[in-house]
């Protein structure tokens, strides 16, 4: 008998654990259905579908790139203050003066170009498998929805560092946004809070990049994990045989 079955077994396991014994197929899948940690997983997975070959691991190398750019974001946080004044002069400090930081700067910087090449391989790669077919076509619209929000962490970021490649491409990116038929306008004035890129434009992109968007992200992303994990249990045999 294992020790986490013995465990199992006495009085204090037993008011801990509410599963009856993995013993039987039955057993294992009423122990997902009782377990609050394990419900979001299905019963049951094709070992085909978590494969390597299957996935390229591309959407886990989305995630684990997510991963680092919130965790060397949070340290850059600690040195940078989004104001015109102060932007700039930050930036070359975190390069010059602080313990790491332009290691850390440039993790940000290569996590962030890498996340958007995986993203984009990954998916290719569903599209190339033609895993976007039913039943997974709404996470196929929740995954473009993450590419959205992934373009847009890249977009809102680029603006932080206030030096002048920054500010033109941020002025090229919300003229551009201007374009867009019917609430293009808005969209733009939105975005800028003023006539042109000024403080309320680096404060704005400031918190969309290290607040809302982020968070965003994060909801979506366990959205379709999830949907992946349920949805995994429903594709026909033959179709991942043939993948
Ligand atoms: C932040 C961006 C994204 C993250 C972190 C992410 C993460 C993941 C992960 C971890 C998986 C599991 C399988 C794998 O590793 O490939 C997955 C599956 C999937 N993703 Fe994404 N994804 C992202 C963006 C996208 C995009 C842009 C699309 C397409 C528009 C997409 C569509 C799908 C679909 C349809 C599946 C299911 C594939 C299957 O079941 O075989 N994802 N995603």
């Amino acid at each position: 008998m294992k020790v986490m079955d013995r465990i199992r077994a006495t009085t204090v396991g037993k008011s801990i654990f509410r599963v009856p014994d993995r013993v039987t197929e039955r057993d294992r899948a009423a122990g997902h259905w009782a377990s609050f940690l394990l419900h979001i997983y299905p019963v049951k997975v094709r070992r085909k579908e978590i494969t390597f070959r299957y996935t390229w691991f591309l959407g886990v190398a989305s995630l684990v790139l997510f991963g680092s750019l919130v965790v060397s974001g949070i340290y850059l946080m600690f040195f940078y203050v989004p104001s015109p004044a102060s932007a700039y002069g930050d930036i070359q400090t975190i390069q010059t003066q602080v313990a790491f930081g332009q290691y850390i700067r440039n993790i940000h910087r290569w996590s962030a170009h890498l996340m958007v090449l995986a993203v984009a391989a990954h998916m290719a790669r569903v599209f190339y498998r033609g895993a976007y077919k039913a039943p997974k076509e709404f996470n196929w619209v929740i995954g473009v929805v993450l590419l959205v929000l992934t373009l847009l962490l890249s977009f809102t970021g680029y603006l932080l560092p206030w030096d002048q490649l920054a500010y033109w491409a941020v002025t090229v990116g919300t003229s551009m946004a201007g374009y867009v038929p019917l609430f293009g306008e808005q969209v733009r004035d939105i975005l800028l809070g003023g006539p042109t890129v000024g403080s309320a434009t680096l404060l704005r992109f400031y918190v969309l990049h290290v607040a809302v968007l982020p968070t965003l992200l994060v909801v979506v992303v366990t959205v379709h994990l999830w949907r992946w994990r349920k949805d995994a249990m429903l594709t026909a045999d033959s179709e991942v045989e043939d993948a």
